[in-house]
């Protein structure tokens, strides 16, 4: 082990790379390949390269990454993933040593090479994502409505079950909200019909068509030759139907899904007290997420925000529209994604909660 960690990364490079890299310089020098060099600098600078990160440091003083981890925070997790047969998604057997990142071995080895169909936590498979299909590895989350609905079922919708805990999509699951209902990331209400593939333009459809593989930026510029009038990513706007009753239909998709977030906010937050009777408050950067908000208040104080006073009151109601309220924080560009996605499951949750309490849903209305 002590021995592969101490090989200079030019070595491993050599080694993993050589077939990739050689027919690169082969050809007459096309001006738009980046160098080696290049490459290594922007994937070094990117989250990807990013040592410090709790992503890749989480683990440090267990001295192991479990195996239900080990598939997306490490490389080598994601490389013994993908050499087997996935049987169980998103996790390998075994435990890994904490120190790797996502380098270069984790996309540029013989799995990832030959990846076609993608598993997802929901069950379903999927095989269009092309060269980005590694990315879509591990940007799938980790639950989805068939999570939710087996930990619910069965129960009365408006009854405080001890059963019953948070349940956490996990982070930055854009693979999976970019396929809508083809995988179901967000908890789908029945009898609901729902979005599928953010498809987009043919040029700008998959992970790589947007994100360079290694900085991982958006260039900007290339989205302007069609959104002309936009003057960031959270400003583009096609959808001419005005789905947070504001009057303003120019304003960037992004604008009417934080405002319908912002509202589920406040109506898991009126449904807590009058129904579970447990006033309860969200903190985005503390684990579990949703608290007691023993002063009720609605601000997550530093002492609210602890995990021994995370809620516990939970109803299957109202863990439903805080698994759709996660799934929209943690996936900030969930606005580029699959926009209308993102609208059916605010509308939905919010819809729901209206059952119960009182909920304005005048002037929203439902992709
Ligand atoms: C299917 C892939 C996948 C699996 C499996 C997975 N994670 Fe993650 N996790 C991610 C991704 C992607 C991110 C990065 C999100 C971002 O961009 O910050 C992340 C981020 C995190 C973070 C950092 C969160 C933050 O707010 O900075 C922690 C901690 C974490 N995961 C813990 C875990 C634990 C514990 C497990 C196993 C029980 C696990 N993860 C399993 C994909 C996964
Ligand atoms: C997150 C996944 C990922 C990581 C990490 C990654 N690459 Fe790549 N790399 C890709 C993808 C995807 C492509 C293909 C891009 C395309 O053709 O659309 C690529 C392409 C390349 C190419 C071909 C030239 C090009 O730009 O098309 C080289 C060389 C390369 N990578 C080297 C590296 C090196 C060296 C590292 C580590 C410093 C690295 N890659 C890390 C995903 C990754
Ligand atoms: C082996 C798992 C893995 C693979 C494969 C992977 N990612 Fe990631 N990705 C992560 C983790 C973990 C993080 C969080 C890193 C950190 O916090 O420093 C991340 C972070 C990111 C971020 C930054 C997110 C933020 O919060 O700013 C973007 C963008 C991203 N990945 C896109 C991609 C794309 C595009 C691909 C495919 C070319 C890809 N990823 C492949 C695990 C992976
Ligand atoms: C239509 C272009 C487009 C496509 C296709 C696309 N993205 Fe993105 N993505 C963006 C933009 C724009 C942002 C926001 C960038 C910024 O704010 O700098 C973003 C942000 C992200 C982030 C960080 C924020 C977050 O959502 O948590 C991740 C991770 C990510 N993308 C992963 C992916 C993956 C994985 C795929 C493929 C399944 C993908 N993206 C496909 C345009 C795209
Ligand atoms: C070739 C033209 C073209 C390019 C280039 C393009 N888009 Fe689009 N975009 C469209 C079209 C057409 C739609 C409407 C698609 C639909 O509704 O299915 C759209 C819709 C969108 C939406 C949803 C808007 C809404 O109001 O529903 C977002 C967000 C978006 N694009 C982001 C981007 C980003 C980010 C880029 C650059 C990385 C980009 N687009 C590049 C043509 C383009």
């Amino acid at each position: 082990m002590t021995y592969f960690k101490t090989l200079p990364l030019a070595l491993l490079l050599a080694f993993f790379l050589a077939p990739l890299v050689t027919p690169a310089f082969a050809q007459s020098d096309p001006p738009e390949r980046p160098s080696l060099s290049q490459i290594t600098e922007a994937w070094l600078k990117s989250p990807h390269g990013d040592r410090t990160s709790e992503a890749f440091t989480h683990w440090n003083e267990d001295g192991e990454i479990p195996g239900r981890c080990a598939v997306c925070h490490s490389s080598t997790g994601v490389i013994d993933y993908l050499r087997g047969p996935m049987s169980t998604v998103g996790a390998i057997d075994h435990p890994v040593m904490p120190g790797t990142v996502v380098d270069c071995t984790s996309c540029h080895n013989a799995g990832a090479a030959t990846l076609a169909a993608v598993p997802f936590p929901s069950g379903a498979t999927v095989s269009t994502f092309g060269k980005s299909a590694v990315c879509a590895v591990c940007h799938q989350g980790r639950a989805s409505t068939a999570t939710v609905q087996a930990a619910t079922s069965g129960m009365d919708e408006d009854t405080v079950s001890a059963d019953l805990g948070f349940i956490n999509v996990h982070y930055a699951p854009s693979a999976a909200t970019g396929m809508g209902t083809v995988v179901k990331a967000g908890f789908e209400y029945p009898d609901k019909v729902y979005k599928g593939e953010f498809a987009h333009v043919p040029d700008f459809k998959n992970c790589t068509d947007c994100h360079r593989p290694h900085s991982l930026q958006v260039s900007f510029e290339g989205c302007t030759t069609c959104h002309k009038t936009a003057e960031e990513f959270a400003a583009i706007r096609i959808s001419p139907v005005d789905f947070d009753g504001d009057g303003d239909t120019t304003e960037g998709i992004a604008n009417p899904i934080s405002t319908l977030h912002a509202r589920l906010d406040e109506a898991i937050r009126l449904y807590a007290s009058e129904v579970a009777q447990a006033p309860v408050v969200y903190s985005s950067a503390a684990f579990p997420y949703f608290f007691n908000d023993g002063n009720a208040d609605g601000v997550a104080s530093e002492d609210e925000a602890a995990f021994p006073n995370r809620y516990q009151s939970w109803t299957p109601r109202l863990l439903k529209a805080a698994y759709n309220y996660q799934l929209v924080a943690k996936e900030t560009a969930i606005y580029t994604h699959n926009p209308h996605y993102a609208l059916q499951l605010l509308y939905d949750s919010l819809e729901d909660l209206s059952a119960q309490v009182d909920v304005d849903m005048t002037g929203l209305a439902r992709p």
